[in-house]
């Protein structure tokens, strides 16, 4: 079933994509933005064709508003006047999570919401580099089935060391992203500007519906699902993780309301499946992430925010363990409590 945000992303894919890129020539970039590292998702596109078109139909290549027509949703204007925000895109605020912002092949500034970089690192210093097999008698090798070994550990080494997230070399790296959006914003603008607090990830349902954009191993052919061992692994660590990041959430906590209570919720929710996960199975890491876990205490600043911050640390070194420990193979035993639902509805790439 289409959620609301397929139902826009269809909408805003009929109207074209130049409505989606709107090209914002005289905007001031926010702070944050690090535009000059970024090459934008057309030029992954020009390689990752389905990659690109199953983005394109995702609720990530959709911006809550262009910020720059009377066009806002209700939603947003009421979080902007609640606030008292001058507009969504150049205060710093809203577009850590939700813009930004490159320059196009013409030199045109583009906006765009969550894009292939977003998650997989900022690619100008990388690009070239993880895409790019070595030479063999002056002449370039074009596939990676032709590269050697030695260029291909030193091509991933080095692409990884110029901020690649990589699904297969920096798994933790890559899905925790989605945890430090889905957290939500902050107190003030969840208790004060009435923003969702945040949403509940489950890791191996949201990577397997509308995100889902796995053409690269069947070279450009099906989507191809989250194999057994994989969703065994994002199981473990999407809950994790989402501890991890709930008691993060925790010491930026300083008053009762949504905010807390989203936190406190998500941490139950999660450190529950944990210990179902645990009842199956004996793992080392599990159980410390647990017991990490329940040493803070679930209120405003959890407890000490020093202890908090650094049980949350070790939460994350435990995750960072746990994959490296474990490929899934050895895990089938909580394959009945991995959830077989799809987020949305997975691209074809033949749309
Ligand atoms: C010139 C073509 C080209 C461009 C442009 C390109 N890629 Fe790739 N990409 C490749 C190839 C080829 C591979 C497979 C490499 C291999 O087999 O090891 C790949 C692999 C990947 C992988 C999979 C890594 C893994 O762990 O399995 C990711 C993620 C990725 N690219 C992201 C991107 C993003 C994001 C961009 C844009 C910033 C991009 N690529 C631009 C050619 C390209
Ligand atoms: C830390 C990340 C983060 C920040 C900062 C943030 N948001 Fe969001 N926002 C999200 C996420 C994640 C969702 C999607 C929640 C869901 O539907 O599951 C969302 C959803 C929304 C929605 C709901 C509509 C939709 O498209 O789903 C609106 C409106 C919105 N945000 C406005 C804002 C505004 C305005 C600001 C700045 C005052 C802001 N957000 C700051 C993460 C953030
Ligand atoms: C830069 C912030 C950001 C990152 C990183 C991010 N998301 Fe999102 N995501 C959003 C926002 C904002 C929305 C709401 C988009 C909208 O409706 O306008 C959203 C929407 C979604 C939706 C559709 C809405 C829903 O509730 O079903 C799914 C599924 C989703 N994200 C999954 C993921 C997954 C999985 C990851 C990690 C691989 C991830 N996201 C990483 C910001 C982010
Ligand atoms: C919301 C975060 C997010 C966004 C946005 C995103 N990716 Fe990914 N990407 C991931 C995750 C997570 C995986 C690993 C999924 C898995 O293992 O099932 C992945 C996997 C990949 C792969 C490997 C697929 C395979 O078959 O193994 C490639 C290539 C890739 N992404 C390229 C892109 C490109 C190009 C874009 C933009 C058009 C993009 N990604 C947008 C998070 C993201």
């Amino acid at each position: 079933m289409p959620g609301p945000g397929m139902l826009r992303v269809l909408g805003t894919v009929a109207a074209g994509t130049a409505a989606l890129f709107v090209a914002l020539l005289l905007a001031p970039l926010p702070a944050g933005a690090v535009e000059e590292e970024r090459v934008g998702p057309e030029r992954c596109g020009e390689c990752h064709k389905k990659e690109y078109k199953a983005w394109l139909l995702s609720s990530h290549s959709t911006l809550i508003t262009d910020g720059y027509d009377e066009d806002v949703t209700d939603e947003v204007e009421q979080i902007v006047e609640e606030l008292e925000l001058f507009d969504v895109e150049s205060d710093g605020i809203c577009d850590v999570c939700h813009y930004n912002y490159y320059r196009d092949v013409l030199g045109e500034q583009e906006i765009t919401a969550t894009d292939c970089e977003t998650c997989h690192g900022p690619g100008a210093g990388w690009v070239d580099v993880h895409s790019s097999f070595g030479a063999e008698n002056g002449k370039q090798i074009r596939s990676a089935a032709d590269e050697s070994p030695e260029h291909r550990r030193q091509r991933v080494r080095e692409s990884l060391a110029r901020g690649w997230r990589s699904p297969t070399h920096s798994t933790v790296a890559l899905v925790n992203q989605c945890f430090v959006c889905h957290l939500g914003p902050d107190e003030e603008i969840v208790n004060d500007g009435g923003h969702v607090a945040g949403s509940r990830i489950d890791l191996v349902s949201w990577l397997s519906g509308e995100i889902r954009h796995n053409f690269q191993r069947t070279a450009q052919g099906e989507n191809a699902p989250l194999t057994p061992e994989r969703r065994r692994v994002f199981h473990v660590i999407g809950r994790a993780l989402d501890v991890e990041h709930g008691i993060r959430g925790l010491t930026e906590a300083y008053s009762q309301g949504r905010f807390l209570k989203g936190l406190q919720e998500r941490i139950g929710e999660s450190l529950g499946e944990l210990k179902k996960v645990r009842a199956k199975i004996d793992l080392e890491e599990v159980t410390e992430i647990i017991r990490l876990a329940e040493s803070v205490p679930l209120k405003p600043g959890g407890g000490s925010r020093v202890k908090a911050t650094s049980a949350a640390d070790r939460i994350h070194a435990q995750v960072e363990r746990f994959v490296a420990n474990h490929d899934g193979s050895q895990l089938a035993a909580i394959d009945p409590l991995i959830s077989t639902e799809l987020r949305g509805k997975p691209a074809t790439g033949n749309e």
